[in-house]
């Protein structure tokens, strides 16, 4: 009993390889380039942590996007009805993951990425130039006690992200990314030109890529293996839903490889754009989560054009934020459309309903339930964030690769990387790496962690 008005042969395109490229980017660039990567790489030291990340982009991550943007076009279908369709039995669960992980992910991310709304909100209204700069970290204190401000602006930003997604693949998704990505890009530009030419930028070039190896011990691995699955939207089927969007005559390996570049550039940029301003007034770079709410904030309420940069900054944030939220909420309306064949609008509005639900513990997680400890002495909303950097994603990304080298008919994969003019060294250099590389490297780096060796 299919739906009368939705076709089954109906899903939606991308209108051009670059409007795939602006969203699969969009996608990657987010709050984990802005807010996370500065303030993980201040936590674990510096060069060695960001050297290590930037391995396993290579080895690990490119070949992990083209493998999940392989098995979406090929198959034209969300996670689980792409395994179902290749392989079924098992598998299907590994897009199972996906889902629960798209579910998981986007319930947190909303309340953080509400936090960057208020703070353009508090920056538009000049408050940072208004107050003492002692007062500054106080502000994002107040935000985190207010438990109906931060519902608040989860819900605004939720709400933003369901009514882009119901837009459809071309009116909403690749429109908005084609209007916030190039934004994006211009605003982090001048902000890591300024960073560099003040007096703090020396310093925080070489505290981010001087490497001092003996701070690079299995959890610093660890955490910039799970980065970099994060940080590139991989492990969970963002890519291979985006990718099941892509026309027939994109070069899969071009994509990945633009779109890697992307995110990594903007991570360096945002590091290069934050860390001076943190030198040039002396603050310590491992504040933790709170660098880019608390510490950046002091420093805009004391530089000149600290107003002006402060709404920069911020906007910057929220649009990252968005343009990733929206390929999230994509994966779960993408299963709910494929496999229970709902129309958008329906599976748009209760896959944002259902998540916010499930977000309203960690927008709560710093006042009314800052007891409750789910993992170690992490509070809901960090517990959401480690469990599934930490472990959902490596998971998921290890059993896509798993499949990609040992399971996928290696016929599908020769296809579909040669298609757009794809190259052959190109493709044994991949089916090399997802058949050995990664899923050793993806393994090693997990058992590390879990504490076999
Ligand atoms: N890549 C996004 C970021 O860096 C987060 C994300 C993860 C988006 C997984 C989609 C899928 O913020």
């Amino acid at each position: 009993s299919h739906h009368p008005q939705v076709p089954q042969h109906f899903r939606g395109r991308w209108s051009s390889r670059l409007g795939f490229i602006m969203a699969a980017a969009g996608s990657a660039v987010g709050l984990g380039n802005i807010w996370k990567f500065p303030y993980i790489t201040g936590m674990h030291g510096g060069g060695a942590f960001v050297l290590f990340y930037l391995f396993c982009i290579v080895a690990i991550g490119l070949p992990l996007m083209m493998a999940e943007m392989v098995i979406g076009r090929h198959t034209r279908k969300d996670p689980v009805g792409a395994f179902k369709r290749l392989k079924g039995g098992g598998w299907t669960l590994v897009g199972w993951m996906g889902v629960v992980a798209g579910f998981v992910i986007l319930s947190y991310y909303c309340v953080v990425a509400g936090w960057a709304v208020d703070y353009l909100w508090l920056a538009l209204k000049g408050t940072f130039s208004h107050h003492h700069a002692d007062q500054v970290p106080q502000l994002f204190g107040d935000l985190l006690t207010s438990d109906l401000s931060q519902l608040f602006w989860q819900a605004i930003f939720m709400v933003t992200t369901v009514m882009i997604v119901i837009g459809g693949v071309k009116g909403g998704l690749e429109r908005a990314n084609k209007i916030m990505m190039p934004i994006l890009f211009l605003i982090l530009l001048a902000l890591a030109g300024y960073g560099l030419i003040s007096p703090g930028g020396a310093k925080a070039f070489q505290f981010l890529f001087a490497p001092d190896w003996s701070k690079l011990n299995p959890p610093a691995m660890l955490e910039a293996l799970g980065h970099a699955f994060f940080s590139l939207s991989l492990g969970m089927g963002a890519m291979l839903t985006y990718g099941s969007y892509a026309d027939e005559d994109i070069n899969i390996p071009k994509v990945a490889i633009t779109v890697s570049v992307m995110d990594t550039l903007v991570a360096l940029l945002a590091g290069l754009a934050i860390f001076p301003i943190v030198f040039s007034y002396g603050m310590a770079p491992a504040a933790g989560p709170g660098l880019v709410f608390k510490t950046l904030p002091i420093l805009f309420s004391q530089m000149p054009g600290g107003t002006l940069i402060a709404i920069l900054f911020f906007l910057l944030l929220v649009f990252a934020a968005l343009t990733s939220a929206i390929s999230l909420l994509e994966v779960v309306v993408a299963y709910y459309c494929d496999e229970l064949k709902w129309d958008r609008s329906k599976a748009t509005l209760i896959a944002g309903a259902l998540i916010f639900v499930l977000g309203v513990p960690s927008a709560l997680s710093n006042n009314m339930l800052k007891d409750w400890h789910l993992i170690g002495s992490r509070n809901f909303l960090d517990s959401m964030d480690f469990m599934s950097t930490n472990y959902l994603l490596p998971l998921g990304g290890l059993l896509i690769t798993l499949f990609a080298g040992w399971i996928l008919t290696p016929k599908v994969g020769r296809e579909e990387l040669l298609k757009g003019g794809g190259s052959q060294r190109f493709y044994r250099i991949w089916f090399f790496l997802i058949r050995y590389v990664s899923p050793i490297l993806v393994a090693l780096v997990l058992l590390n962690k879990i504490g076999l060796f």
